[in-house]
Order: structure tokens, then C-alpha cells, then sequence
């Protein structure tokens, strides 16, 4: 076994930088597309034939096409088609943000649905207007079910992250890559990538069982 652990030492810096890189982007999609999503899922479940359509299309072409090449639409043909110059900080929240609300919109609208349908009921008969029933009686009911939906969400976003590199985004993966270029050992650089990975995510887990709890509480 070949396996020197000492050679990326005085990278440790450059690479925990990547940290950084990575949870910029990350948390602003997150943002996005709970936001995106929320209004989507509100859509969906409206009774309005066109705003149900255009969530429907929405979430199918998001959720239909790899995240990799709705990034890589994002970066390299839109400048072609507009002139602008997108950078890969925006697009990666672009994509990231845009893709994150088509599966959000989804994990929302089942929340929503599974309220017993006795809540809206009496929320209209005492009418309470649509706005405030969705935002002081339905949404808070339904987050608290589909918080582990939501969580899983988020993780999947930030183990995806690392396809950013694939643009030049400086972030976590691209990092480890670029080591692992300069020592000519790939082994060491990947294996402390993963290991921040896994501890991110690790964090996130805690976190969501630990809002989860919070709700509970509050019943
Ligand atoms: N690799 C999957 C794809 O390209 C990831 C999709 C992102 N998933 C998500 N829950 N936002 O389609």
C-alpha cells in the first residue's frame, strides 16, 4: 500500500477553503428553492387550470433532465444565446436553486395534501381568507410532516454540489482534484474530500433531527 497522508498537509488550507465554496452556493439554492418550490406547490394545488400546468411542466423538465446538464445549460450556452457572462457562482445557484424547487414543490404539495381535509374545511367555514389559511393553518402543519423530506433534500443538494467542478467552480471536489493533479496522488486528497462530505452531511442529519424534535415538542 502506497498511501502518504503527509503530502497533503500543506494543502489542508487550500482544501478547507472548498468548504466554504461549497456551502456559499449550497445554502443560497437551498433558499431558492424552498421559496420557488413553496410558491410551485401553492400552484399546483390551486384550482386555477394554467398555474397547475405551468408547475406540472416545471417540475417535469427540472426533474426530468440531469441537474449536471441544466448546469452546464446555465454556464455555457446561455452567454451564447444572450451575450451575458455568467459566472459559475450564479449559475451553480441557478441550477441548484431552480432544480432544488421542482422536488421541493413536489415534497410540499404531498405535505399539504396529507392535512386532514377538516382544517381547510373549517377554516372556511369561520372564513379565514385563502392567504391566511395557507400560511397560518395548512403550510405550518404541513412542514412539520414533511421535514424529513426536506432534510433529505438538502443532502442530496450538497453531495450533488460537487458536480459544480465540473465548471471550474472552485469548490470542495474541485479542490481535492487539483491536489491530487499537483502530487500525483489522487487517493489521499478524495478520501479527505469524503471525509468532509460525510461530516457535512453528518451535521445537517443532526440538525434536522434536532428541529424535528423541536416540533414534536411543540404539539
Ligand atoms: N443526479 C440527479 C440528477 O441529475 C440529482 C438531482 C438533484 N436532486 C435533487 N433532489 N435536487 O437528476
Amino acid at each position: 500500500m502506497n498511501l502518504d497522508f503527509n503530502q497533503i498537509v500543506p494543502y489542508i488550507p487550500f482544501i478547507l477553503e472548498g468548504i466554504v465554496a461549497t456551502l456559499k452556493f449550497v445554502s443560497i439554492s437551498i433558499i431558492v428553492g424552498f421559496i420557488l418550490g413553496t410558491l410551485l406547490a401553492i400552484c399546483k394545488i390551486t384550482k386555477v387550470p394554467l398555474l397547475k400546468w405551468i408547475a406540472d411542466a416545471y417540475t417535469s423538465i427540472f426533474r426530468g433532465t440531469p441537474l449536471i446538464l441544466q448546469l452546464m445549460i446555465i454556464y455555457f450556452a446561455v452567454p451564447q444565446l444572450t451575450g451575458l457572462d455568467i459566472t459559475a457562482f450564479v449559475s451553480a445557484v441557478l441550477a441548484f436553486g431552480l432544480n432544488s424547487a421542482a422536488y421541493v414543490s413536489e415534497i410540499i404539495r404531498a405535505g399539504i395534501m396529507a392535512v386532514d381535509k377538516g382544517q381547510t374545511e373549517a377554516a372556511e367555514a369561520l372564513g379565514v381568507p385563502y392567504k391566511s389559511m395557507m400560511l397560518n393553518i395548512i403550510l405550518p402543519q404541513a412542514f412539520k410532516n414533511i421535514l424529513p423530506a426536506l432534510m433529505n433534500e438538502f443532502i442530496t443538494l450538497t453531495k450533488e454540489s460537487a458536480i459544480v467542478s465540473t465548471i471550474g467552480y472552485l469548490d470542495l471536489m474541485r479542490r481535492a482534484q487539483i491536489v491530487g493533479a499537483d502530487i500525483y496522488r489522487n487517493f489521499e486528497p478524495l478520501l479527505f474530500a469524503g471525509l468532509i462530505y460525510w461530516v457535512m452531511v453528518f451535521i445537517l442529519t443532526k440538525i434536522g433531527g434536532l428541529v424535528e424534535r423541536r416540533m414534536r415538542q411543540s404539539d
